[in-house]
């Protein structure tokens, strides 16, 4: 008998700048339909509060469920809990590295390595800036085994008014890549500013 697909996304906070993108991905998918199993690591949980206003608890009450990161035998320690996969936003180098590596030291990157030995899908909004040798070997390894690399970079082309704008189309674009499409910023339909301000001249 054929199963329904899994709505379960794993997400990852790590220690890199930029917590606030795995904020709004809880946020989005608060009320979706989606199930979301969170797990923060020890520097997500200090630089979350050195950077935007959420607590900790704040941030964990918008997720289905929460894990410690020392939680090592928690359901997404194991491949026998479906999930769609995980993302971790934003992902640290060390993160990274650890993955890389295949350390399931922590619950993050053990939850990850399950998710790459499953074949499911794995985003990394991985951040650092400028990138060492190190940490692009370590992003080409992954991308080359099917990981999704996508950093937090801002684009311009659809003209963003403030941070928020910023930080949604990145969120957006992280969840187009679970096949869910929450239409939350303006997407490029092909045609050039002044292309359009030329037709609504005409109109
Ligand atoms: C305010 C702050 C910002 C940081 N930003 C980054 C970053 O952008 N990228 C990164 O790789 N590490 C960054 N770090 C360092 C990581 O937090 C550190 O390497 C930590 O050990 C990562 O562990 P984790 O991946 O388990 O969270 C930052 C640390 C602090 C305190």
């Amino acid at each position: 008998m054929e199963q329904p697909k899994p709505t379960r996304l794993i997400v990852g906070i790590t220690g890199a700048t930029g917590t606030i993108f795995g904020v709004r991905l809880l946020q989005l998918l608060h009320g979706s339909g989606v199930e979301t199993h969170l797990v923060l690591s020890n520097w997500g949980a200090r630089t979350l509060v050195h950077e935007t206003s959420y607590s900790v608890k704040e941030v964990q009450q918008l997720a289905t469920k929460t894990y410690s990161i020392g939680e090592q035998g928690a359901a997404i320690s194991s491949g026998s809990f479906v999930t769609m996969g995980m993302v971790v936003a934003p992902c640290s180098m060390r993160t990274v590295a650890a993955i890389a590596h295949g350390l399931g030291d922590n619950l993050i990157h053990r939850a990850a390595d399950v998710v790459l030995k499953e074949r499911r899908k794995l985003v990394l909004v991985a951040r650092e800036s400028p990138l060492s040798e190190i940490h692009l070997e370590n992003l080409l390894k992954l991308a080359r085994m099917g990981v999704v690399i996508l950093p937090p970079v801002p684009a311009f082309y659809n003209s963003p008014q403030n941070l928020d704008d910023i930080v949604n189309h990145i969120a957006m674009r992280v969840i187009d890549q679970f096949d869910i499409h929450l239409d939350v910023m303006n997407r490029w339909d092909g045609v050039m500013l002044d292309q359009k301000r030329s037709q609504s001249d005409v109109s």
